[in-house]
Formats: C-alpha cells, structure tokens, sequence
C-alpha cells in the first residue's frame, strides 16, 4: 500500500520505518528540513534501538522517503497523522495547534477514498472534529492509537500487543476498516487482536491506557510513602502483589516515578478533557496521581539531604542518570533530571552521568556538571543518586569498584533497583525509597 506518515518525531518516524519494512511504499513527512536530512540518510534523530537499521533497509530498498513537502502526500491511500499534541503553556489541555496545521496542509491532496489515520494522543472529539473539517474532500477519518514505549518503539510497533482503530458508523467507515486491516496485514495474520471501535472510544482508549499505567506507578509510589513511614519495604511488597495475576508486577516500579513526553501530559489533558466534558470529579484521582508523582523528587532530594546530614552546598554529588528512563535520550520532564537540578540549586557540586542523554540534558541544563565516563562521575563523589536504571548502574557497577572511587560510601537508590544488602556488606550507606 501507499502510505503517507506525517509528523516525524519519535511517534512517526518509527511508524513509517515500522510500515516500510513489512513492504509498504511510504513517504515521511514533516516541517523540520533537519530532521527529514537526517531521516533520509537513515539516521535516526534520537536514540532508539533498531530504527536507524530499519530507515536505512527501507531507503535502501526505495519503499521509504522523508519530505518537507506536504504534496507528496497525494496519491497515498492512507495518511497517518503523527504529529506532537504538547500541553498548552500555562494549562493542562493538550496543544493542538500541529494537529491542526497539518490536517490544514494535507486538506488540497485529500482524495474520495483516502483515510486519514490520526495516531497522535489526542482530546476525545478531536476525530469528530477533524472529520467534518474534511468532509468536503470525500476521505474518512479513522482513530488508531499508538501504544509505542520509548526504547522499544520497533517493537512495540511491528509486534503491538493490539491494534484499535476507531471508525465513523458509515459505509465509508466499514471500507477505512479494511485499509487499516490491510496496513498491518502482517501482525494480524500473526494473532495480534484487532478491535474496531468509534471514533471516541479510539480515542479514549490511548488517554485511559496512560491514565492507567500512571495510576498504577503512582499506588504503588503511595505504599513506598507508607512503607517508609512504617519501617517495611516497597520492593517486597510489589513482588507479593505482582504474583496476584490479577494485578500483575510490571509497572509497579517505585522510586522517584514517571517523566517523559506521554505519561505527565497526558494524565492532564485527559482531566482537562474529562472536565470540558462536565466530569471532571470521575478523574480527581489523576491529580493526586500527579501530586504523589511530584512528591517522589522531593523525597529522593530530602534522602540526600538527610545522608548528608543537612549539608548538601558545596558536596560531590555524582548523579547516574538524566533520561526518563533507561533505553532512551529523553529528557522531556525527566524525575532523573529534575533531582539533579534541584540539588544543584541546594549548591551541590552535581555531576550528572549517562550513557545516552547528556548532550540532551547540557543542552538544556548547562548549569550542571557532566561526565560521559561513569567511574568519572563517580571519581570523589561525596554521594551517590541513581536516578534511571540503566543497566551500567543496575546491574554492571559494583560496589567494591564504585567504593573505591568515591569519597564517602553514600548511595541513593532513586529506582529501587540495585541489590541493598550487596551494597551494605560492601560498606556503604544505602537508602532506597520505601525500602527498610
Ligand atoms: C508510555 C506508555 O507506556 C506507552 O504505552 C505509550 O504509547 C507512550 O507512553 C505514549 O503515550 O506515547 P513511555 O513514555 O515510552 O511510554 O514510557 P514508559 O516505559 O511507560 O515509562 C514512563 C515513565 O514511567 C518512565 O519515567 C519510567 O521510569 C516510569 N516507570 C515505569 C516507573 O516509574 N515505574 C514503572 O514500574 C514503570
């Protein structure tokens, strides 16, 4: 099939490499000439593993393009839209000002018979909206939201756990379905459940599944409160949980909580939404969601505060860490970041370590120190902070190593994830978060 992908951040760029290589001709589209360069050369603008393999097979192969021009769009049976829905400055409500402009630029090459696919994260009405906008051109609009992780994007892609896509109840509604069927011919041959619904439950669906999966991250943060209050240990508690299958382990992840570009600013525009809509007391939960959220960063900061006893100013702090989260160079609303900065701003000497983020994080933060060399940052560190777990910190440093290059054997294990009781017997000063 020809398809067109608009918008090329992490979202489309994925997704047109992803349909290329299961043998779709597609075009790339996108207002940023430096990323459509980048993306014809087949190098991918941001770290995710796999996809700069995939933009070089599908270039290669000639299935795959990236334009700034909105006319090649035309003649592609299916548009998908890809673009970034950011919170508005100053409000909670998603930002749609690049969904609209390129519904406006792609209108002159819409076809009867196209199907404009939306995949961005968007306010439930927004595909009703969208579809009277584009009435006239005889092309229906369709909701197929994306569930793609940061850093297992190809996969997440090429082997969702399902597709959703939601149609208009209409002739032309039942033929999109077929389209959308044909895109991923592939994964639903090989089993993966395809639900076809309306419009807003398509669109509700992504909002919910955030909502979600940060409720849970946010609950199970709630009894690392709770637990640091009653002298038990969070990490325990989620494993005995987790073997309820009807709770299930994953995302039960404690420590300093959730960033990134999805998780925060979705949780707030699907409030803003929920009370545009006249039930705003249905998600009051989702502020305190946030709040507890919030709260995570203070506590990892007042654990060093504590482990220094008070005196944070002029103290090494190697921070290990700056991504989101471990697999990815993002830094949009990152808790790692944020504890850095914030201990910066108490006066510490901070050292921010990462295996893939720190161009990101300097470029943003240059009042911070940075190291690329983890045994660096560590090098007279009068404390230790973990705040992503990437697998250098997690399972690859040792405590008799890292002992050896800091000053004091003081560690702050932002994410629970490093073994406490190897890390005390190797004489250091471990504080987890909710962890005796
Ligand atoms: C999230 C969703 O997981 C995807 O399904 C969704 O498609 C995507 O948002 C999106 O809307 O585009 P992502 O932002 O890549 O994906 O990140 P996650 O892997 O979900 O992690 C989000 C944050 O939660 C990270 O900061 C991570 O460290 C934190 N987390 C995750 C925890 O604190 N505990 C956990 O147990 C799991």
């Amino acid at each position: 099939m020809r398809m067109s992908v608009i918008g090329c951040g992490y979202l489309g760029a994925v997704h047109a490499a992803a349909m290329a290589s299961i043998g779709h001709d597609v075009i790339g589209i996108d207002v940023d000439e430096a990323k459509v360069a980048m993306l014809q050369r087949g190098d991918a603008p941001f770290f995710e593993p796999q996809l700069g393999e995939l933009l070089r097979q599908g270039i290669d192969a000639g299935r795959l393009r990236f334009t700034s021009r909105m006319a090649d769009a035309g003649g592609a049976d299916v548009h998908f839209l890809a673009v970034g829905t950011p919170q508005v400055q100053g409000g909670h409500a998603a930002d749609l000002r690049y969904v609209d402009a390129a519904v406006d630029a792609l209108l002159p090459h819409l076809r009867p018979g196209d199907v404009l696919a939306g995949k961005s994260t968007v306010p439930v009405g927004t595909a009703a909206a969208i579809a009277r906008r584009i009435d006239p051109t005889g092309a229906t609009v369709v909701w197929n939201p994306e569930f793609l992780r940061e850093g297992w994007a190809v996969h997440d892609t090429l082997t969702p756990d399902r597709i959703v896509v939601g149609v208009p109840d209409t002739t032309d509604g039942a033929a999109a379905v077929e389209t959308i069927r044909a895109s991923y011919s592939s994964a639903i041959d090989a089993g993966t459940p395809f639900l076809v619904t309306d419009l807003a439950t398509a669109e509700l669906v992504k909002g919910a599944a955030n909502a979600f999966l940060a409720t849970k991250i946010s609950f199970i943060n709630a009894m690392a409160e709770i637990a640091d209050a009653a002298g038990a240990d969070v990490t325990l508690l989620a494993d005995a949980l987790g073997h309820d299958t009807r709770i299930g382990r994953r995302y039960l992840g404690s420590g300093i909580g959730f960033g990134g570009g999805c998780l925060p600013k979705d949780i707030r525009a699907f409030a803003a939404r929920a009370e545009e809509l006249g039930r705003g007391e249905s998600v009051v939960f989702l502020r305190e969601v946030d709040a507890i959220n919030l709260r995570r960063r203070d506590r990892a900061v007042q654990l060093v505060i504590d482990a220094l006893d008070g005196r944070v100013f002029g103290r090494r702090i190697a921070v290990l860490g700056a991504a989101f989260k471990p697999f990815s160079d993002d830094i949009r609303d990152s808790p790692a970041l944020d504890v850095a900065v914030r201990l910066r701003g108490l006066g510490a000497d901070v050292i921010v370590t990462d295996p893939a983020a720190i161009d990101n994080a300097a470029a943003v933060h240059p009042q911070l120190g940075y190291a690329r060399d983890r045994d660096d940052a560590l090098r007279d560190a009068d404390a230790v902070v973990v705040v992503t777990e990437w697998d250098e910190y997690r399972r690859d440093l040792s405590p008799a190593h890292a002992g050896g290059l800091v000053r004091n054997r003081i560690i702050i294990d932002g994410r629970n994830c490093l073994d406490a009781a190897a890390w005390r017997a190797a004489g250091w000063n471990y504080r987890g978060m909710g962890r005796r």
